[in-house]
């Protein structure tokens, strides 16, 4: 039965939602959805792993939203921001080791004001013009993203969190709209961005029908990259005693992802990694292709705690890459040193 609608998906690309809720429910991870996905990879993608070089440069947030160990209600987190000089030299480094594109990631901060991201981001282009930003910063106005792709950013990241109004609303204050969150997507697909969505697997409230509804919301967007990996709780947020997300289920959501989506970029993330110590391994495997090593400096590194136990936080730069480099040989694939653009992805001028 399965197998059957394992050949469907990779035939079709597509299924019924509730085909889709029967692939999910598997109780575990299934060879045969996990090898079709990673033999789709291999067809689109070969053995190669993309990096991406995260900067996270301000832990500020102005936002609330209930499972995030940085939001603004959260005394207990050390407040930091990085300097422009600072942004910079940690893409020095990065370039140094190989690194390709760098991701601007930061919680909705209003020192940083859309002139100041696009002075930083027009200062990493100029330095680095065989580089590619990407920016992950949240909500913001049409005007603003114009700006900052103007200013030379390529792709966006944001999630969409949950394709549900009424789970998104159980994960989000009140001012905070999901309706609001998909039109920015819409906006930055328009303004000619990568776009990258995704959700949090087992987020609380979540179901398996709220994922067959992200899947037809992320069939609707068609972003260029997802960003998938499982809630994590964290003990300053009010979801503090809440399950974390499951291994298995995020595993196989990977593969389904891989199959519907066959050129999408899909990162094995560093939260999966904090559930299992192979988790990247098991998501590269399991049909994910990019890999987004920390470039933040080594102070800040602890401060920018979305979850518990996070992993990453005391190590180098530079140890964080061969440490990736080293996860991705272990079980197949090869890190190269490239941007890693969407496939047939043409930047508008
Ligand atoms: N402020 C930006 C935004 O809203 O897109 C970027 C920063 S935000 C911290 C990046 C992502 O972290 C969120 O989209 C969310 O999916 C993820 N995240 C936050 N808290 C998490 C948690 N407790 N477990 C797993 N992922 C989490
Ligand atoms: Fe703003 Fe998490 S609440 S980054």
């Amino acid at each position: 039965m399965e197998e059957a609608l394992i050949a469907t998906l990779r035939e079709q690309c597509d299924l019924t939602d509730a085909q889709y809720l029967t692939l999910l429910s598997g109780e575990e991870c299934t060879e045969p959805l996990r090898a079709a996905a990673d033999a789709v990879r291999r067809e689109q993608y070969g053995t190669d792993v993309y990096l991406r070089g995260l900067i996270e440069f301000t832990n500020y947030c102005k936002n609330d939203c209930l499972y995030c160990g940085i939001r603004r209600s959260n005394p207990n987190v050390s407040r930091y921001r990085l300097t422009h000089e600072e942004i910079l030299s940690c893409c020095e480094e990065g370039y140094g080791l190989g690194f390709r594109t760098f991701v601007l990631q930061g919680g909705e901060d209003p020192y940083f004001t859309d002139e100041r991201i696009c002075e930083i981001v027009s200062s990493i282009k100029k330095r680095w013009p065989d580089c590619a930003v990407t920016l992950s910063i949240g909500e913001k106005e049409r005007a603003s993203y114009q700006a900052y792709f103007d200013a030379g950013a390529d792709r966006y990241l944001l999630r969409h969190e949950t394709a549900n109004e009424a789970h998104y609303a159980m994960l989000h204050p009140p001012e905070l709209s999901g309706a609001y969150r998909k039109s920015c997507l819409f906006t930055l697909r328009d303004i000619g961005y990568q776009v990258g969505a995704g959700i949090m697997v087992g987020s609380p409230g979540q179901t398996l029908s709220h994922i067959v509804e992200d899947i037809r919301f992320l069939q609707e967007l068609r972003p260029q990259m997802i960003g998938i990996g499982p809630f994590l709780s964290h003990q300053d947020t009010p979801f503090r005693d809440e399950p974390n997300g499951e291994l298995h289920l995020t595993l196989r959501l990977l593969s389904i992802l891989r199959l519907t989506f066959p050129q999408v970029l899909l990162p094995s993330t560093t939260a999966l990694g904090t559930l299992h110590p192979l988790g990247r391994e098991l998501g590269l495997k399991a049909g994910a292709n990019v890999i987004m090593p920390n470039l933040s400096p080594m102070r800040v590194r602890k401060k920018y705690m979305l979850y518990d136990n996070k992993i990453c936080t005391g190590d180098e730069s530079a140890q964080c890459r061969s440490c990736t480099e080293r996860r991705a040989a272990a079980v197949g694939y090869r890190v190269v040193t490239d941007r890693g653009d969407a496939k047939g992805f043409l930047r508008r001028q």
